[in-house]
């Protein structure tokens, strides 16, 4: 029995929602036209927006984003990125980032993952990014985790002035690949090497289940609250992760 949500199309809701198909769009970005998500089926992908060229804050966010670009690949995970400038803003900027730019021992950083140029503002209202309480001609930044079959899977918003936690998207992709690789969901505060829950919150069984199991590495406080440690070895293998440094 399949007790899992099936996908639907965001269709007349305006913005997509978790569980949803990521709406298609087609564009120009500064690595070629892409054909979104058709482009990236067998990938995990962050699209995500900042709502300026030439601002501080979404600099260091370029500058962070790219230098994590080869930790995101080692998770099957592909950025792109959006704002409602046109191309050769994006080019200039990213050069200029190249050449001058220093933030937290970062330098010379080249971001080499496709910047939308959404100058139109189709892709941001499609996909919700416009918030005019906070700005109208900007988009706000957000993320939009879309998996490899194309389902959008973790929607974050932050504000114009508030810089995103990359350590959070890291931990976001893991957190969801685990999930999806084990049948397991994760608590509060989860880090790759803690106990996950079982099984998942909102799936057919119950912790009870696991009770009356023989499941030895399963530890039940209570019928509704189960945990399994899972080693950091263990999540790599499951999601075919070879972390910095560990060779092969
Ligand atoms: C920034 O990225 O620094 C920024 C962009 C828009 C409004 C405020 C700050």
């Amino acid at each position: 029995m399949n007790c899992l949500p099936q996908p639907v199309s965001s269709g007349t809701t305006g913005m997509p929602r978790i569980g949803d198909r990521a709406p298609a769009f087609t564009a120009t970005t500064t690595q070629g036209e892409i054909n979104f998500p058709a482009d990236y089926v067998g990938s995990w992908v962050i699209l995500f927006s900042h709502p300026a060229d030439f601002t501080p804050v979404c600099t260091t966010e370029f500058m962070t984003f790219a230098s994590l670009q080869e930790e995101f690949a080692q998770l099957n995970t592909k950025l792109v990125g959006l704002s409602v400038d046109g191309l050769y803003s994006h080019i200039a900027w990213l050069r200029t980032i190249k050449e001058k730019i220093t933030f937290r021992g970062l330098s010379d950083v080249e971001v080499t993952f496709p910047l939308i140029d959404d100058v139109s503002m189709q892709v941001a209202s499609k996909y919700g990014m416009i918030m005019p309480g906070e700005a109208t001609t900007q988009a706000v930044r957000a993320v939009f985790v879309i998996d490899p079959h194309g389902i959008v899977r973790t929607i974050i918003y932050y504000p114009l002035s508030l810089g995103r936690n990359f350590d959070e998207l890291l931990r976001v992709i893991i957190a969801l690949q685990t999930a999806d690789a084990l049948s397991v969901a994760t608590p509060a505060d989860w880090r790759p090497g803690d106990p996950v829950i079982v099984p998942p919150a909102g799936s057919c069984g119950t912790a009870k289940d696991r009770m009356d199991g023989q499941d030895q590495d399963v530890e039940c406080i209570d019928w509704f609250f189960c945990t399994r440690k899972v080693s950091e070895e263990e999540i790599n293998r499951a999601i075919g992760r070879t972390p910095k440094g560990t060779g092969s």
